[in-house]
């Protein structure tokens, strides 16, 4: 399902990422559900759409999908993001940026929520709040009033130091050992890669699975979680040797 969305999702041009990410996201994402990691599917930077549409895709049952943005011109980066952001920025700003495949560049349509809604029910998905949710905002405005939530997967894709460190801070206390982070920019833009090094190196709780084509964190089982779960499985297998051999 995810892989011949993604391949719809590409010819319509919604979204950045290319196949490789796309296939990597995918193969993350059944390793979650077939471990049954639990929590939600978030994505913070929608810009049209499309990875969140993939993601949206594999929901189970028991999962919902909440998606974050401004849904306007991308907010501006910082200081710490050095010169090619700014550059970038200034292009933007500038009403100069060309979108995907030569369309028109997100952040310069009018009602960009509106779209991204359409766009979602051209794939048969509808944001109904529940399932499905969007929450428009800045990110340092929406995430402290969050209504308490666990985490099993979360795509960061909103470029810049800033923004990437405040959704590190907010997703991994609240991530299921077991879950995933993907940082798109990792290897695109400077400031993403210092945010997630420097959060790395003061959360020993989280291990990098690969650093291409995009970053993959994953959070680690407590010793104590780990050896639950085995004496768990130790001690059901026995009971139930027990139960065949005695009863
Ligand atoms: C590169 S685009 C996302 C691309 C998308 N995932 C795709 O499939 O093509 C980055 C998005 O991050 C959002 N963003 C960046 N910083 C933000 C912030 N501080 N608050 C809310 N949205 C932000 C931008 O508005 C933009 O839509």
């Amino acid at each position: 399902m995810f892989m011949e969305t993604a391949s719809k999702v590409r010819k319509k041009n919604l979204t950045y990422l290319n196949n490789d990410r796309l296939e990597n996201m995918n193969s993350c994402i059944n390793s979650i559900k077939r471990k049954r990691v639990p929590g939600e599917f978030l994505e913070f930077g929608i810009a049209l759409g499309g990875s969140a549409i993939c993601i949206a895709s594999e929901l189970d049952d028991d999962r919902r999908f909440i998606g974050f943005d401004v849904f306007g011109m991308i907010p501006p980066p910082g200081e710490k993001d050095g010169p090619g952001p700014n550059e970038r920025y200034e292009t933007i700003k500038t009403g100069r940026s060309v979108g995907i495949g030569g369309d028109r560049y997100y952040g310069y349509v009018n009602d960009l929520h509106q779209l991204v809604i359409k766009n979602f029910e051209d794939f048969g998905f509808m944001i109904d709040g529940h399932k499905i949710e969007l929450v428009p905002g800045l990110y340092e405005a929406i995430l402290p009033g969050l209504p308490e939530m666990t985490i099993a997967f979360a795509h960061i894709d909103c470029d810049w130091y800033e923004p990437v460190m405040l959704c590190l801070e907010y997703i991994t206390p609240r991530l299921s050992p077991g879950g995933m982070i993907i940082l798109d920019d990792y290897n695109d833009w400077p400031g993403c890669k210092k945010a997630s090094d420097e959060f790395c190196a003061r959360h020993p709780e989280i291990d990098v699975r690969r650093t291409s084509p995009h970053c993959v964190l994953c959070k680690r089982f407590e010793p104590a979680t780990i050896i639950g779960r085995l004496s768990r499985a130790f001690f059901g297998g026995l009971t139930a040797f027990a139960r065949d051999k005695l009863l």
